[in-house]
């Protein structure tokens, strides 16, 4: 549903560049396939986040197909800055699908190489980053894990060396899971701006400060995503991460089996009596 826009025709773009020269951090939401949908973004933007991502398109499907344009995107008017992220393997593809979103979207992501983000030798890292800066990118995201490494601790040594082989901005990605730890991998890095995936799935409110997700955003969350017509198993794996650590063992059995929203509601009500 590119057509929340069309339909009323308005698009208040805004250029992602203002967050970076701001000289603050940009706080920003990862690219998440099934996660960082409207919805989700709609509840990160309200906790503070700056720039969010969609989650990852495949290119050649979006402009092949109708109907995989209206699954994959969707936004808004509230939407914004928003970078939706392509994979492509054909320049002239990238193209085609960033042409159809150009008119809603602030900015075009191309997807490098999920889950890996540096190579072994950074060197090489280095070299594939300088030669992005000349072809013209804004900026560029760097997860520091290497394609082996998908739970060792993050390279923010690497990114740091990235960085200052950069004249464009440079984000630093992997393992943010609170605001405190944003400002730490910000002075280990000196990066502009900071990327969070799995901590914002956990705690969505963890931009503005908040230690663990606080009430309010549950609810939140609750009321936008009916807002939005999320599909249940969407609805509820969210509510899940978002719960994962203010609930019990014994509570999470209960919840995570719960196969309706309205025994979800039931589930809440019961339990914090607000809806
Ligand atoms: C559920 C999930 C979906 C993801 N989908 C994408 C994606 O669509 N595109 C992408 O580039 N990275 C994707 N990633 C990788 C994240 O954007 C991020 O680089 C990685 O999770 C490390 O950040 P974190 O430690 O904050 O989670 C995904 C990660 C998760 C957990």
């Amino acid at each position: 549903m590119i057509g929340d826009i069309r339909e009323t025709g308005e698009c208040q773009l805004k250029d992602p560049m203002d967050l970076f020269r701001s000289g603050q951090v940009v706080k920003i939401c990862a690219p998440m396939v099934r996660y960082s949908k409207l919805a989700f973004r709609t509840l990160v933007r309200k906790y503070s986040c700056d720039l969010c991502y969609t989650p990852m398109i495949v290119a050649a499907d979006f402009v092949r197909s109708a109907k995989a344009r209206d699954s994959e995107f969707t936004t808004n008017k509230g939407d914004h800055p928003l970078i939706v992220q392509f994979a492509a393997k054909e320049a002239q593809v990238l193209c085609d699908a960033a042409r159809i979103v150009c008119p809603f979207a602030d900015g075009i992501d191309l997807n490098c190489g999920c889950p890996q983000r540096i190579h072994e030798d950074l060197k090489r890292t280095v070299d594939f980053c300088q030669k992005a800066e000349a072809a013209g990118v804004s900026w560029i995201t760097v997860h520091g894990r290497s394609i082996e490494e998908r739970h060792q601790p993050v390279h923010y040594d690497a990114i740091k060396i990235i960085k200052q082989s950069m004249s464009i901005p440079v984000v630093a990605n992997g393992d943010i899971k609170t605001l405190k730890d944003a400002e730490n991998v910000h002075h280990l890095t000196e990066a502009d701006g900071i990327m969070v995936a799995r901590g914002l799935l956990a705690n969505p409110a963890m931009f503005a400060g908040y230690e663990e997700t606080p009430f309010q955003c549950i609810q939140d969350w609750v009321d936008i995503a009916l807002e939005h017509g999320t599909p249940f198993t969407c609805f509820h794996h969210h509510l899940m991460y978002m719960m994962e650590r203010i609930t019990s063992k014994q509570e999470k059995k209960v919840f995570n089996v719960l196969s309706s929203t309205s025994a979800v509601l039931d589930y809440l009500n019961g339990h914090y009596g607000v809806w």
